[in-house]
């Protein structure tokens, strides 16, 4: 199993780490267009796999994608990150250019690879994805929804005080400030639902909070997280690689389901070895259901600023 991360920034890096730590790649290659950044980045991290104990050969190379080649799994973080105050969606003028080229070199040396996108505004850059190149929606992933939803068991664990692994809750919708769904309906501690503990502006809190996980980070950290996106997408990786079948949260192609169609979204799928194998319908109650048709209508907004 053979990984490339584009973008040895913080993510990137992040990405490449989680994934050598479950030790379930032999390979990962860093690529990165600032000279040696991404072979400094890889030997360093090459240099903890005696610590940490995996197996996984990480190299870094400075944009020569040749030494891509084969990849199963390709995650595209490149691009330039949030700055405190700023929209996913006013990345867009940089990143689209960026993103369109990545995915195009990944595509030439590896034309059967799964590609994850990451960089912001993550849903219209999945949809650029589909838009210029012509891999099945089944190869195409937006990762979003794992790292939301991450942040919104954060946030109940914390109102519920309780420890995380009794939560279990979903985002779909936009990976955006205004676009998220947390499905507050849905979620439970210990199969129990969590409304049964919280009262109703205990977890309209709980939901704002998640929706500005991202924003709250970058305000702190003065540019956008590293751990929780990298860690989300070593899930999917994962996933993938081990064709474990798991449900999560990405952004996919939609064609019809949840009422929509032509649009990039997140919603729950299965993942395994051929990708997103299937897109699972769930009920939404009435207000879900209006949140995620607006969470659409700004993500289509910001389609509209794609020159493709
Ligand atoms: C975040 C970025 C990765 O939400 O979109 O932290």
């Amino acid at each position: 199993m053979k990984v490339t991360v584009v973008g040895a920034g913080a993510v990137g890096a992040s990405c490449a780490e989680y994934i050598a730590i479950k030790n379930f790649a032999s390979e990962v290659v860093l690529v990165d267009i600032k000279e040696g950044f991404a072979e400094g980045k890889a030997m360093d991290l090459m240099q903890t796999a005696s610590l940490n104990g995996f197996d996984t050969k990480i190299t870094g190379v400075t944009g020569d994608y040749s030494k891509t080649a084969g990849s199963d799994i390709c995650v595209i973080t490149s691009g330039i990150p949030r700055k405190p105050g700023m929209t996913r969606e006013e990345l867009i003028g940089i990143n689209a250019g960026i993103v369109k080229t990545v995915s195009a070199s990944l595509i030439e040396h590896s034309p059967n690879t799964i590609i994850i996108v990451v960089s912001n505004p993550m849903d219209t850059m999945t949809y650029l994805v589909h838009k210029s190149t012509n891999l099945p929606k089944n190869r195409i992933i937006g990762m979003g929804g794992a790292l939301d939803s991450a942040r919104f068991k954060y946030r109940l664990a914390e109102a519920l005080e309780a420890p995380i692994s009794d939560i279990d809750g979903m985002v779909i919708g936009g990976h955006s400030d205004t676009g998220m769904v947390p499905l507050t309906s849905h979620a439970t501690r210990n199969s129990v639902k969590v409304s049964e503990f919280l009262s109703e502006e205990r977890l309209e809190q709980v939901a704002a909070d998640t929706k500005v996980g991202g924003a709250t980070l970058t305000k702190l950290l003065g540019t956008s997280a590293w751990y929780a996106p990298g860690a989300a997408v070593s899930g999917l990786v994962q996933a993938i690689a081990c064709d474990q079948k798991k449900m999560f949260p990405c952004s996919t192609l939609l064609e019809g389901e949840y009422e929509l169609s032509d649009i990039c979204i997140g919603v729950p799928v299965i993942l395994g070895k051929n990708g997103i194998e299937k897109i699972v319908n769930i009920p939404l109650s009435d207000a879900e259901k209006a949140h995620m048709q607006a969470s659409a209508e700004g993500v289509r907004k910001t389609n509209g600023l794609l020159e493709v």
